[in-house]
């Protein structure tokens, strides 16, 4: 039989609140209802929060679902509708305080995203912004490694997750919640469900910028960045052969499509100085990235050497502009991160502007 929002919503009939007549579809508590293969995902709007009545609502949904289906997978969340009644406020979670999100992403693995995240953050930092980096990569986090942080597990205060802090960078990954060798599938809707307590679970109080680590290419996690975070923008990373760029239009593509600005492209990998005899080599080819900017309008940010220091430090975990001020790369990281002020606002800027509003 094929599940269809109908047949899920027939099976919900037969779920009710705890001394209630009407079921949840009756009563309009269903505030959010979405499969995707194999997974349903069902959001329940209460007026406050309940762990009686959370605990049986997943309990009857759970089983009304399975009925029709043993092998669905089923993810049961609640949000609190905070004693608004407008629909469309009610379904939105609150925000937290931060001044700027910049995703990071690119069409392409491997093409030094998670490098670029760390050290952009750490550039960022230097300009006494505060930074966190919010490491979306489900199945590859890579984020806490380059921070030194693996294996940390993150503690919950005032009923928020806390981030962990590393090197003056609060970071938050999934990372922290699965085991290294142990493979996850994610579904469409868990990592919708994963990205939006990753923003509004989580303590990011007064962070300026959050910088969001994405994983390759276009699937579902850039998507419900886009449609759970208020973006800033992106920022795109290339290496700069030719098989890289195509990849990078699909992801240019991509975020144009959930209209989420470009804010610049990086070009990574660029070139390689020999440290014994400064000879420059253009081991990826070179200008394909200036023809992608100059086709699209998309601003250039610069461009990041070959530093074999810059893999070491990214694998001990010690971001590699903390000791290397001064060179070519940390000062290619340092223009970055300056040309990203125009666009970044801080928290204190964005509570201003809430009061303003207010
Ligand atoms: N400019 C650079 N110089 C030297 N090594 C680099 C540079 N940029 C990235 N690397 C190295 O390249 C490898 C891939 O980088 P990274 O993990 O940041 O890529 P990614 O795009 O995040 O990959 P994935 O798509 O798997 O998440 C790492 O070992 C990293 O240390
Ligand atoms: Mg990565």
């Amino acid at each position: 039989m094929e599940i269809t929002q109908e047949s899920l919503l027939e099976a919900l009939k037969t779920v009710r609140l705890p001394a209630q007549k009407q079921s949840v579809v009756e009563s309009g508590l269903i505030s959010r209802l979405e499969i995707q293969e194999k997974s349903v995902f069902v959001e329940y709007r209460l007026a406050e929060r309940n762990s009686m009545f959370e605990k049986s609502l997943s309990f009857q949904s759970n089983k009304a679902l399975k009925a029709l289906d043993s092998s669905l997978e089923i993810v049961v969340d609640f949000v609190e509708s905070a004693g608004d009644s407008s629909a469309e406020s009610a379904k939105k979670p609150p925000r937290p305080a931060i001044g700027s999100i910049i995703a990071v992403g690119s069409g392409k693995g491997g093409v030094g995203k998670s490098s670029v995240t760390v050290n952009l953050a750490m550039a960022l930092k230097k300009l006494k912004y505060s930074v966190g980096i919010l490491d979306c990569d489900l199945y590859g986090p890579s984020i806490p490694t380059m921070l030194g942080v693996e294996g940390k597990k993150p503690m919950m205060l005032n009923r928020k997750i806390q981030p962990i802090e590393a090197h003056g960078i609060k970071l938050m990954s999934a990372g922290f919640f699965v085991e290294e060798d142990q493979g996850l599938i994610w579904r469409g809707p868990m990592i919708h469900k994963l990205i939006q307590q990753f923003y509004v679970d989580v303590d990011w109080e007064g962070t300026d910028v959050l910088l969001v680590d994405l994983p390759p290419g276009t699937g579902d996690a850039p998507l419900s960045l886009s449609q759970t975070m208020p973006l800033t923008g992106s920022v795109l990373v290339t290496l700069p052969q030719k098989i890289s760029l195509i990849d990078v239009k699909r992801a240019y593509a991509m975020f144009r499509q959930v209209n989420v600005p470009i804010l610049g492209l990086i070009e990574n990998m660029s070139e390689f100085v020999c440290p014994e005899c400064g000879t420059h080599s253009e081991i990826f080819s070179r200008g394909g990235s200036t023809n992608f900017c100059k086709e699209t309008g998309v601003p250039f940010l610069g461009e990041i050497p070959i530093d074999p220091q810059l893999r070491e430090a990214c694998d001990r975990g010690l971001p590699y502009l903390i000791n290397h001020e001064g060179t070519a790369v940390a000062e290619a990281f340092m223009r970055v991160a300056d040309s990203l002020r125009s666009v970044i606002r801080t928290a204190d800027e964005l509570e201003e502007a809430v009061q303003i509003v207010l």
